[in-house]
């Protein structure tokens, strides 16, 4: 494991439930400077709902607004250099383009595990199965691998916190 350069722009994603907050709070606290950004918070931030899934319990947002938008966050927080590492939290890795992130790290989680911690969510049965669907075909690995270089796309799969910190380390540490 490991990449060549250390990464400035870290994309943190996983279908929901798999673990992104959690790893992007350990890599806040495993390096220094670390600015993390939540790209579902930002969507109500920035107000770029633009319908509701009734069924599904799911805002529909304007993709196109918010990849331009956060872009632009992004940018702003590089050319301020208060930050040495940026940590965005995702489940739609194209959200970002390829040119401006160092690393992806797609989270993965046993199916049985993460509808444990789904069904605590108390969501709709349909939205619940279909990100197990999603988890199970990989979709999100699968979408990263589509908008970035092979190389910048690392997969974890953590059973435990303890773990996750430990994979973290030796990720990003060197
Ligand atoms: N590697 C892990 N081992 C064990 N439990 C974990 C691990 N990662 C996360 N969890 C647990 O799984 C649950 C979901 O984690 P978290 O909220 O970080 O997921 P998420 O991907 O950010 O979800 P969302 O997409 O809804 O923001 C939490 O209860 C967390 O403690
Ligand atoms: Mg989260």
């Amino acid at each position: 494991m490991g990449v060549r350069k250390k990464p400035r722009v870290v994309l943190v994603c996983g279908t929901p439930g798999t673990g992104k907050s959690v790893a992007s709070k350990l890599i806040k606290s495993i390096l220094k400077n670390v600015t993390c950004m939540s790209v579902s918070r930002k969507v109500f931030e920035w107000d770029l709902t633009i319908a509701y899934d009734f069924e599904r319990d799911t805002h529909i947002i304007d993709f196109e607004k918010l990849s331009e938008k956060l872009r632009e966050e992004v940018e702003k927080l590089l050319r301020s250099g208060d930050s040495k590492v940026i940590v965005i939290e995702t489940s739609y890795p194209c959200v970002l383009p390829d040119e401006i992130v160092d690393l992806v790290i797609v989270l993965k989680c046993p199916v049985n595990v993460l509808l444990e911690r789904l069904e605590r969510r108390e969501w709709p049965k349909i939205k619940i199965e279909e990100n197990i669907e999603s988890e199970h075909l990989n979709v999100v690995l699968e979408e990263a691998l589509t908008c970035f270089k092979p190389e910048k796309v690392i997969c974890l799969e953590s059973l435990s916190v303890e773990d996750l910190k430990r994979d973290l380390i030796q990720l990003l540490v060197r």
